[in-house]
């Protein structure tokens, strides 16, 4: 059996218990993860797919590798028996009612206490008001993550002004990772491979605004074969028309390397059989 015990880009300087925590995220056995991302709503309220947690989401939690969500939510709705990872949302202070403002960073000990396996803070790279706070957020996760054993993934925010390309999200990726966080969640665009090898630690992509199923397949594959290792995906599943279909093809793609004709017609099958 291979030695697994770095198996995870950036990692093999950190301590057992961040290892350990990673492990449970990125599959071991492929390096790989499926991110069921609903964390939506500490921004946007009930927005479509999350209205009713327990009915949309809970049904979704046995085919995801991790669960990103708020506290809120993982303490009123999610089973603690469901023993899957949790990348916990952790910045809070804005919502669509407002301009971008995340300015709070959920306690360490609040983490700890739900045992979870990583954290989230967003960094609003290139945002002149808000820059400088989120970056100092990262920051203070980061501090607060290496003392408990905590990875931090950092979230690249996207401003309505900046231009959504791999220059930016290179720039955005890289300075998460420069300012230590351990995992980086950004988007996939054209020229993507350059984003993920100039970042030195693990890139998965979120889904965005919902697509058509096959090219949200060809986003997570594309995604994949630039090197990313995983997907942080939300609503592209709980929005499709068949979301534990959708999860299943996802995760063919990330964990088997399917590609989106295949994936596709998994998803088909998979929605016709209601698996
Ligand atoms: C919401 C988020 C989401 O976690 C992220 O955008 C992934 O979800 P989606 O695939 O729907 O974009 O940060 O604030």
């Amino acid at each position: 059996m291979a030695d697994k015990s770095f198996f995870l880009k950036g990692s093999n300087h950190l301590d057992w218990g961040m290892q350990s925590r990673l492990s449970r995220i990125f599959n071991p056995e492929t390096g790989r993860s499926v991110m069921l991302a609903f964390d939506h709503g500490f921004i946007m309220g009930p927005t479509t797919g999350v209205e009713r947690i327990d009915q949309s989401i809970v049904p979704l939690i046995p085919y995801a590798d991790c669960l990103m969500c708020t506290r809120g939510i993982l303490r009123s709705m999610i089973p603690p028996s469901c023993n899957k990872p949790v990348c916990m949302r952790s910045d809070a202070g804005s919502s669509i009612l407002t301009k971008l403002n995340n300015n709070v960073v959920i306690d360490i000990e609040d983490a700890v206490r739900l045992n979870v396996s990583a954290m989230a803070v967003m960094v609003a790279v290139g945002d002149p008001d808000f820059e400088a706070q989120t970056v100092a957020n990262l920051t203070e996760a980061v501090d607060a993550g290496q003392a408990a054993g905590i990875p931090i993934m950092g979230v690249t925010a996207v401003g309505k002004d900046m231009v959504r390309d791999a220059r930016y999200f290179g720039l955005a990726s890289r300075i998460c990772a420069e300012n230590g966080a351990n995992i980086v969640k950004t988007y996939y665009t054209e020229g993507f491979e350059k984003v993920v090898s100039c970042c030195p630690v693990p890139i998965v992509i979120a889904g965005g605004k919902k697509l058509p199923e096959k090219e949200a397949l060809e986003l997570a594959y594309n995604a994949i074969q630039c090197g990313a290792s995983g997907v942080d995906m939300g609503r592209n599943v709980f929005q499709s028309e068949a979301p534990t279909a959708m999860i299943q093809a996802v995760s063919a793609v990330v964990h088997k390397g399917m590609n989106p004709n295949d994936a596709f017609q998994l998803y088909n099958d998979l929605k016709a059989s209601r698996s």
